[in-house]
């Protein structure tokens, strides 16, 4: 049996002002009519018959509603108490599944192409999941981009996963020609997790099992949480275990990351820039760039936000700044 595992643990701190700690950017309705939570519970109900929810006390309601207005009527809600990043998250995930199951883990954030490529890809990982492998979404990489891990295969074999690696190991493995970028979503039995995990984690393994089973109905307490190492996934398992294996993801596929991932977006769905490449994003009005370019503007109610369009992974430091100081 396959269950759908979302990730909906994140603030999407570098697209402040559009995304706030109420409102983070899976929940925005921007991007289309529907929501990038909305999109990815729907996208992947096809494959399974279970969806597994991992959030936080402050997006609880958020996810409710949207699953209440789509008719999603059975899930199971797990609430953490506190962030400790994915490794945990997907841990009491595979933990209230049965060890057998299959899980799809996917973030809740990307914006995917659904359609017979994605279908294609995400029927082959269930099968190779069923084998008892680790399975990856591999996303062909057009930029030395210092934000994603990066998949080393040879076929459907990984030789070897970095997960974000610096500046100058991005660009020679985007010179190499035989590494990938992995997309963030993955498959897997939910014991072979578990086992790796343990194995590779065992401090992380230990107490997210502790936190689960303390936990009082789906709520995680939050002493508990926060004896969890916070480490992501990839760090923990995908760079050492050697049961790792990639599909290509041949599908439409951004992880809205950045603005200028927004910008992206955008630009290839017609939105307009000026001359000199600059954009507006947010509540338009009247705007002129002058003498600046590669700049994009978001304007919302109460805040403005002028980024350069290579220092848009710098966002997240206003976002600590205001996090820290208001
Ligand atoms: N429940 C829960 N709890 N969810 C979380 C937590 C948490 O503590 N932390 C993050 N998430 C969710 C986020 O909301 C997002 O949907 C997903 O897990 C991935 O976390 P990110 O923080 O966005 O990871 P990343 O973008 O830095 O890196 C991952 O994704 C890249 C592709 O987008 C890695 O898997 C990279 O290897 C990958 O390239
Ligand atoms: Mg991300």
């Amino acid at each position: 049996e396959v269950s759908h595992v979302i990730l909906t643990g994140g603030v999407g701190s570098r697209l402040w002002p559009l995304s706030r700690q109420s409102k983070p950017k899976q929940y925005l309705e921007i991007f289309s009519d529907k929501s990038l939570f909305q999109l990815a519970v729907e996208r992947n109900r096809l494959f399974s018959k279970k969806l597994i929810v991992v959030g936080n006390t402050g997006n609880k309601d958020l996810s409710e509603r949207i699953l209440k207005n789509i008719g999603q009527d059975f899930y199971v809600n797990i609430v953490e108490a506190t962030p400790r990043n994915t490794a945990p998250a997907i841990a009491f995930a595979a933990f209230s599944a049965d060890p057998e199951d299959i899980l799809l883990v996917t973030p809740a954030d990307h914006i995917i192409q659904e359609g017979e490529s994605y279908q294609e890809a995400v029927e082959k990982a269930i099968e190779l999941a069923k084998e008892d492998n680790l399975v990856t979404f591999g996303v062909q990489p057009t930029s030395a981009e210092t934000g994603y891990g990066y998949i080393e295969f040879e076929g459907e074999r990984v030789v070897s996963f970095r997960e974000k690696p610096d500046k100058k190991n991005a660009e020679s493995y985007l010179k190499a020609g035989n590494f990938l970028w992995n997309s963030g979503m993955f498959c897997f039995k939910a014991n072979v997790f578990l086992n790796e995990l343990q194995e590779f984690a065992p401090e992380v393994f230990k107490r997210s099992y502790e936190a689960w089973q303390t936990a009082e109905e789906g709520c995680l307490n939050s002493d508990i949480s926060m004896k969890i190492p916070s480490i992501s996934v990839d760090y923990a398992v995908m760079e050492k275990s050697d049961k790792i294996k990639v599909v290509p993801a041949n599908f439409q596929w951004s992880d809205m990351g950045s603005f200028e991932a927004v910008y992206d977006y955008f630009k290839s769905h017609g939105y307009t820039t000026d001359s000199n490449l600059n954009m507006q994003l947010g509540e338009i009005k009247p705007t002129f760039f002058v003498g600046v370019n590669n700049c994009i503007l978001i304007s919302t109610k109460d805040a403005n936000l002028v980024v350069s369009k290579k220092a848009s992974q710098d966002v997240k430091t206003i976002y600590s700044y205001l996090e820290q100081n208001f």
